[in-house]
């Protein structure tokens, strides 16, 4: 067993790197992992399915050692310095045209700076999303690779093999030169964070309308039978059943309205601002996480500025059916924006990211799969190249349906005092998009008024400066 060539390496054997290792198993690879920690090999080996082949081993020469050449090497390390210590440690250890992939949420920028770095040694690299938490891992996670081309195609039977399928097809596809792997991932992390808030948001405007735990565990249940079937609506449902173990009750009362973060959320804004890109879901939905933690001041606040008058919803069905629309337009338009970012940011940075491919491969497997993307990927077989799928007719047609009950809904919640920032901030985006005029012209006039910024005008071309108010 030691002498055996291994088909696959991991480095670090947490909970997903051994999920992924295992899942490779259970599809007739060979496969082997590194930890320092010897418990964490030995959980490798304990946990593999009988007849499989899985080795951890203490020692990263050990495991170098073994591998096939090309060799296929992916690490799931902590994000920053501990991806480039690894291969610092692994330099000396491969040889030319050896695979390393990074499988972590690293920053597309690091990812980008690696590339360029393991070329000029003649080591193909490659920055990998991979979403689905620890169960997508195990059973079929969502993967976006990109990077090297000709390392993908080395990897990519494995690949396509653990990977989790929609009518057959993987979920997982080459997008992108340069860091577009974990450039696709963020955005995905960022559309996640909208789509989450939003969902936070129509239960707030659900209980409002008086409804409980059952009540909203059958609500969210429905609505993933229909339109807005997808991962997220899922668990919602499935999280108002959850009695408390430690108390009368249902758990999701009794736990803290702080959210966290790890941060790819903001860096999907941070960038969407570099570019620059609108996605104000997304902005909203990281601000909320902020206004979150300011537990104390919000108390203190909550006793300075008391609630509005709580005009109540019409009918308790009817209101169900409004907010089910907004939610729906909601998740339309989170998609909208991170997708338009992609698009945008995949010219600015010559990553050639193919829409199509990242819709397809969000399908299944990730966090944010949804019905929804078989829409979009409708649209973009139609037009690849579709700077924002808001334009497509069949997409505007579900959009025009939705935002009706979207303006009742957000025109409720202003009255009711209820914040739902990212709906909101959709309802706004949308509005704006869709104007051939805006109101731009007098902000214009204004910079020129006292900075002597110029602007241009409707009828001349060119540009123009006025001694305003002379
Ligand atoms: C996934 C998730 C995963 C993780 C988020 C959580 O696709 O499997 O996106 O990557 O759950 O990074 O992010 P926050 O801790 O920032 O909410």
């Amino acid at each position: 067993m030691t002498n055996r060539l291994f088909d696959f390496g991991m480095i670090g054997l947490g909970v997903m790197g051994r999920n992924l290792l295992l899942n490779m198993a259970d599809h007739g690879f060979s496969v082997i992992g590194f930890d320092k920690d010897q418990s964490k090999n030995e959980a490798l080996e304990q946990s593999a399915t009988p007849g499989t082949t899985v080795k951890g081993v203490q020692d990263l020469e050990e495991m170098i050692s073994l591998l096939q050449t090309p060799r296929k090497i992916m690490m799931l390390v902590p994000a920053g310095k501990p991806v480039d210590d690894v291969i610092e440690s692994l330099l000396p250890l491969l040889d030319k045209n050896d695979v390393i992939i990074d499988g972590g949420n690293s920053h597309h920028t690091d990812t980008l700076r690696r590339v360029e770095y393991l070329q000029g040694k003649q080591i193909q690299f490659m920055g990998m999303g991979v979403s689905g938490g620890e169960q997508g891992a195990r059973f079929g996670p969502s993967m976006m690779p990109g990077g090297n081309a000709e390392a993908y195609e080395l990897v990519k039977p494995m690949l396509e093999a653990i990977a989790a399928k929609v009518q057959g097809v993987p979920c997982v596809d080459y997008l992108g030169k340069k860091g577009a792997g974990h450039y696709v991932k963020m955005v995905h992390n960022g559309i996640e964070y909208a789509i989450m808030q939003m969902i936070s948001e129509s239960y707030s405007l659900l209980k409002h309308g008086g409804l409980d735990n059952t009540q909203l565990h059958e609500v969210f249940k429905e609505w993933n039978d229909g339109k807005l079937q997808s991962f997220l609506v899922e668990i919602t449902a499935e999280i108002f059943t959850q009695k408390d173990d430690k108390g009368p009750g249902y758990l999701i009362d009794v736990i803290s309205d702080k959210a966290g973060s790890k941060g790819t959320g903001k860096w999907t804004s941070q960038d969407a601002m570099e570019l620059p890109v609108a996605v104000p879901a997304i902005d909203s939905a990281v601000a909320m996480r902020t206004i979150s933690s300011y537990k104390d001041e919000r108390k203190l606040a909550s006793t300075l500025y008391p609630d509005p008058y709580k005009s109540s919803p019409a009918s308790t069905q009817e209101w169900i059916s409004h907010v089910h629309d907004a939610l729906l337009f909601g998740t339309i338009l989170s998609y909208a924006q991170g997708l338009a970012m992609l698009a945008q940011a995949s010219i600015e940075m010559e990553m050639d990211i193919p829409l199509p491919k990242v819709v397809n491969v969000w399908r299944g497997g990730c966090i944010i799969r949804s019905t929804l993307l078989e829409v979009f990927s409708k649209a973009y077989a139609k037009d690849a190249a579709l700077p924002n799928i808001l334009l497509n007719p069949e997409l505007a047609e579900m959009v025009n349906s939705a935002v009706v009950n979207t303006r009742k809904v957000v025109s409720q919640a202003a009255l009711s005092g209820i914040s739902t920032s990212a709906l909101m901030a959709s309802l706004a985006y949308f509005d704006s998009y869709r104007s051939e005029k805006m109101p731009t012209n007098l902000v214009q006039a204004q910079r020129d008024f006292f900075g002597a910024h110029t602007y241009q005008r409707l009828d001349i071309s060119g540009s123009f400066h006025t001694e305003w108010g002379k």
